[in-house]
């Protein structure tokens, strides 16, 4: 049975990340811009070929006693490397496209914005057939939200039954709902506030369903009120949201630029690249095998507690597949692209990683034609030399799970990875976020514009109860610090 996800995307990021994945996603399963399957597609989309893997490997910290094999037994440490399971992969479009009556892909997908723009250059553009033409929302005023957070936070709130009624919709329309994916960014006002205020109703209406997102964090000064936004976004984000991917534009932006010698990078070009890394996260949901074929199992091995769940990504070769006239990379083996995984250079997450921080989890996904053995031995080599530092507290490890690659994308390099990772160095960006809030709200810098809506009417209860906000930030700071040490286990019982 599917376990289907709904796609939300809201505002301008939101929408033009969200339909750079929707082509790929296409692309990956043979499926035109108007939804129909490619005559190539047709035959044999059932399953893949022989090769077709999902072989899961771990790795504990340096000097393990035992490793835990994919089916949770022990393994003895001498073993090496970890152990792998292979299995056929399934092509499965139906977790993120139903059919419609005419056998149409259409994806699972809820299109929303306060100004007509973006929407309409979906619209136009050549994948204008591709999504239900009712699941296009924009608020009545069509006037955008202004980067501000509140007026988005209201626009959602007065377009809730409409947007509900859509979400609902999709929602009765699956057979097993797993969860929601929203894309947005947090320093605008609509994928930030209407973001916010989404995560707040679909937390309520649907406690038990996952809440993973895709959240641009801002480039330095990319919108001036973005302190404010940034804070109030991210409350909802640790308070409702399960898990986060964490999309830093800053480290997108210099990824792109290396990569391809530009001195400034376009969006057209960073989205390429942040779709290449969503449609990576969800190639074991939709080429199915043994393990991480669900979307909790993906997330929930990688957030050891709740409250930290931010995650980061690093992707390699990014090359001329991905964006335009990409530099190419000469050896894509795998020790090369596990290795290469580690360095902050692929990271899409700008904070510098220094002592004590370390890895809570990580999760590499290999797509290509992989040799398991290879991965056990890479393993190894990556203990051996100690190129990740993990938690005092616990067993985490570096989880492995092998993909194929899509039948239908021709690529250049054998190899490519993602890992997806929970790193107790990302405060270090929340520290930021603080201090650039504490700041604006010192001078008192633009204020005003958020006082003519009621939450903010009378005082600056949600700002100072926003202290309350920022306490929430603080306090997801001091956690991550805490997971620094042998005794986090202890956190909260007053250690
Ligand atoms: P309003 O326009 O204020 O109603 O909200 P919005 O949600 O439409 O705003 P937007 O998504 O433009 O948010 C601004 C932030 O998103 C800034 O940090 C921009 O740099 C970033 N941003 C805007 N478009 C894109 C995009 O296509 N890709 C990426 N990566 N970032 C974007
Ligand atoms: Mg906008």
């Amino acid at each position: 049975m599917p376990r289907e996800i709904i796609s939300l995307q809201a505002g301008q990021a939101g929408n033009q990340i969200g339909s750079e994945f929707w082509k790929k996603l296409c692309a990956e399963h043979g499926i035109a811009p108007n939804g129909t399957l490619e005559d190539w597609a047709i035959q044999g989309t059932s399953s893949l070929s022989s090769q077709s893997a999902n072989t899961l490997a771990h790795m504990h910290p340096p000097s393990p006693t035992n490793q835990v094999n994919a089916a949770g037994g022990t393994i003895p440490s001498n073993v090496g490397g970890g152990s792998a399971y292979t299995h056929g992969a399934m092509d499965r479009k139906d977790g993120f496209f139903y059919q419609a009556d005419d056998d149409h892909y259409v994806p699972r997908a809820i299109l929303i914005d306060t100004e007509p723009r973006v929407l309409n250059n979906i619209r136009t553009s050549p994948f204008k057939d591709l999504f239900n033409p009712e699941n296009f929302y924009l608020s009545k005023s069509g006037g955008g939200a202004g980067n501000n957070w509140a007026k988005g936070h209201e626009l959602g709130e007065e377009g809730k039954e409409e947007l509900m009624e859509l979400i609902n919709r999709e929602a009765d329309g699956s057979d097993s709902l797993e969860g929601f994916m929203l894309t947005h960014s947090i320093a605008g006002g609509t994928g930030s506030g209407l973001g916010s205020y989404l995560l707040e109703r679909l937390s309520d209406h649907f406690p038990k369903k996952l809440l993973h997102t895709y959240s641009v964090f801002p480039g330095d000064g990319d919108v001036v009120v973005q302190p404010y936004n940034n804070l109030l976004a991210t409350k909802r984000l640790v308070e409702h949201a399960d898990s986060v991917i964490m999309v830093d534009n800053l480290a997108l932006h210099k990824l792109v630029e290396d990569n391809m010698e530009l001195s400034e990078a376009s969006f057209r070009q960073t989205n390429q690249l942040v779709s290449t890394v969503m449609a990576a996260s969800t190639t074991t949901l939709r080429y199915p095998g043994y393990m991480n074929n669900d979307l909790v199992g993906l997330v929930s091995s990688l957030i050891p507690t709740p409250r930290c769940h931010f995650l980061m990504t690093a992707y390699t070769p990014f090359t001329g597949d991905d964006i335009e006239k990409g530099k190419s990379v000469r050896r894509t083996t795998v020790l090369d692209v596990m290795r290469r995984l580690l360095q902050p250079k692929n990271r899409l997450v700008s904070t510098p990683f220094s002592q004590p921080s370390c890895y809570m989890s990580i999760l590499n996904i290999i797509q290509g034609d992989v040799d398991p053995t290879d991965v056990h031995k890479s393993l190894l080599r990556i203990r051996e030399r100690q190129l990740a530092t993990f938690i005092p507290w616990g067993a985490a490890s570096i989880q492995v799970a092998l993909a194929k690659k899509s039948p239908y994308v021709q690529s250049s390099h054998r190899v490519s990875g993602l890992m997806i990772a929970n790193h107790t160095g990302i405060h270090v960006r929340f520290s930021r976020m603080l201090r650039e809030y504490d700041q604006a709200r010192r001078i008192g810098s633009y204020l005003h514009q958020y006082k003519q809506y009621p939450m903010f009417s009378k005082d600056f209860s949600e700002f100072d109860d926003a202290r309350q906000v920022q306490e929430v930030v603080a306090e997801l700071v001091d956690e991550y610090k805490a997971a620094e040490h042998e005794n986090y286990l202890d956190y909260g019982n007053g250690a």
